[in-house]
């Protein structure tokens, strides 16, 4: 519930939470010491909590909800690709792999083929918001979004930009096609239909490839173009292999830096999603940090395209340095001034579209960089783990004040998650704790118990203990999603 922490969460087993009509949550109760239903029912209804038509949810033992997960860097045209390529460095691999597979969405109906059952699975992966980046493609990002809407997920979704460096067959004519194919997707998003809160549940994200492959024009205007529309939201790679910040540097001369060049050109700001930033130095983080930008944190792509390992811990520190200890700061410079990390899976330079199987990637990362010689930072623990999942994720999007965490206020974007086992015993995978405990056991509390079942699930879970997936206080997906 902390709604900065990630150090910290509330694991509450007693907790009531009470969903509006709009989908947003109304009341929070985090401990209610009533155990019948009926009386449940009746305190709630006295206390005025509830009123008219309500429907009341019971989590038996090994079953509980948490913050939908936030995927803050995804390539949805790239998904045909999943699991192949991998022996390939990121130039390579889009040079072989994946500019021939994105160049396939020219064709409308190969895009109404494919995108319906991406998006089905990367909802029922748990994600409940995604920064999609689309192929270069109008007609078949403009599907895209609308697949994403009709499905009713959270989503950012943007159309790359790219007129240079890139093959004849998968380029854009020049910066003024380009500029002007984004705009009418924005237009078009921007118009799809709002979610039951009154709010925009799709959001249109402004996406130039990377540097490379965008001509010092593009750039230019595409950083006009968000200027003049402070909202909008950026997404892009930045120094994810030493050899791409080499040709970055040698293309933009005049810059000192890879985070210089989306700066000179107006990109870089506080709604601006950075992927990967494993290179990055001090200064540029530092740089990063002071414009309020967010890093996707991609540890799965940065493994199977063998492309390094970010230092987390350190672009969260220039942050936290920043505010933590300055009395003076107000919570909105606190928010601003940190350097925000969420998790991304960059399918499909990542090789599995769930979150958690990118949790696992995170920690590992996390272990292998404590091991390195200089390099300190303590290996993340489940709050950081979730923390990146969920409140990151939303703090990289700017949308901490709706999602990421259960507040009262908030939109109730969350997963339904079960660890019993296949016999319906609250049991973890074979361990009862009614069952099984010995004399010598000391028994674990109600949220030592919690706290646990949630280790399992990031280590362990899979999509099959994922039973609903919740966004805006509708399921839309999960195991007993039927639809
Ligand atoms: N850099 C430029 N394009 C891409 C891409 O599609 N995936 C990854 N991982 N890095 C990129
Ligand atoms: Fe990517």
């Amino acid at each position: 519930i902390n709604p900065y922490s990630s150090t910290y969460f509330d694991a509450l087993p007693n907790c009531v939470i009470v969903v509006d009509g709009k989908g947003n949550i109304a009341h929070l109760i985090e401990k209610l010491d009533v155990t019948s239903l009926e009386l449940q029912k009746v305190l709630l209804t006295q206390i005025g909590l509830l009123d008219g038509t309500f429907t009341l949810v019971i989590l038996e033992p090994g079953e509980f909800i948490m913050p939908g997960f936030v995927d803050t860097h995804i390539h949805a045209c790239q998904v045909p690709n999943l699991g192949v390529g991998g022996q390939y460095e990121l130039l390579d691999w889009l040079k072989y792999y994946t500019y021939p597979t994105e160049s396939k969405f020219a064709d409308k109906n190969y895009a109404a083929r494919v995108y319906p059952s991406i998006v089905r699975r990367v909802i029922d992966s748990g994600t409940t918001t995604s920064c999609y980046y689309g192929s270069l493609h109008f007609d078949a990002t403009m599907l895209l979004a609308d697949i994403v809407r009709s499905k009713g997920q959270r989503a950012f979704v943007g159309k790359c930009n790219m007129d240079r460096n890139c093959p004849p067959y998968y380029i854009e004519p020049c910066a003024q096609v380009s500029l002007e194919t984004t705009k009418c997707l924005v237009k078009h998003i921007q118009n799809l239909p709002q979610s039951p809160a009154g709010e925009p549940l799709v959001h249109p994200v402004i996406t130039p490839r990377f540097a490379m492959s965008c001509t010092e024009e593009l750039l230019t205007d595409l950083g006009n173009y968000a200027k003049a529309n402070p909202h909008i939201a950026i997404q892009t790679h930045i120094a994810e292999t030493q050899q791409e910040v080499e040709n970055t540097l040698k293309l933009f001369p005049d810059c000192k830096s890879y985070a210089g060049v989306y700066d000179k050109y107006k990109l870089l700001r506080h709604n601006t999603i950075l992927g990967h930033g494993i290179y990055l130095t001090d200064e540029e983080m530092k740089l990063i940090a002071e414009r309020g930008a967010g890093v996707a944190h991609c540890p799965a792509s940065n493994f199977y395209l063998g492309s390094g390992m970010a230092r987390v811990r350190k672009l969260l520190e220039h942050g936290v340095k920043a505010r933590g200890f300055s009395p003076d700061f107000s919570a909105d410079a606190y928010r601003l001034s940190i350097t925000q990390v969420g998790l991304g899976t960059d399918v499909s330079g990542g090789n599995n579209p769930s979150i958690l199987y990118t949790i696992q990637m995170a920690s590992t990362t996390s272990k292998m960089v404590e091991i390195l010689p200089n390099e300190g930072g303590k290996k993340f623990d489940t709050a950081m783990l979730l923390y990146l999942a969920t409140l990151g994720g939303a703090e990289v999007c700017c949308l901490q004040d709706r999602i990421g965490s259960f507040e009262r206020g908030k939109a109730f974007d969350a997963l339904l998650v079960s660890v019993r086992d296949d016999s319906g015993n609250p049991a973890i995978w074979g361990y009862n704790p009614g069952r099984d405990l010995t004399e010598e056991d000391t028994p674990k509390s109600a949220e030592e118990m919690l706290k646990e079942w949630l280790e399992r699930f990031f280590f362990c879970g899979d999509d099959r203990n994922i039973r609903q997936v919740i966004v805006q206080g509708a399921v839309i997906g999960g195991q007993e999603f039927q639809g």
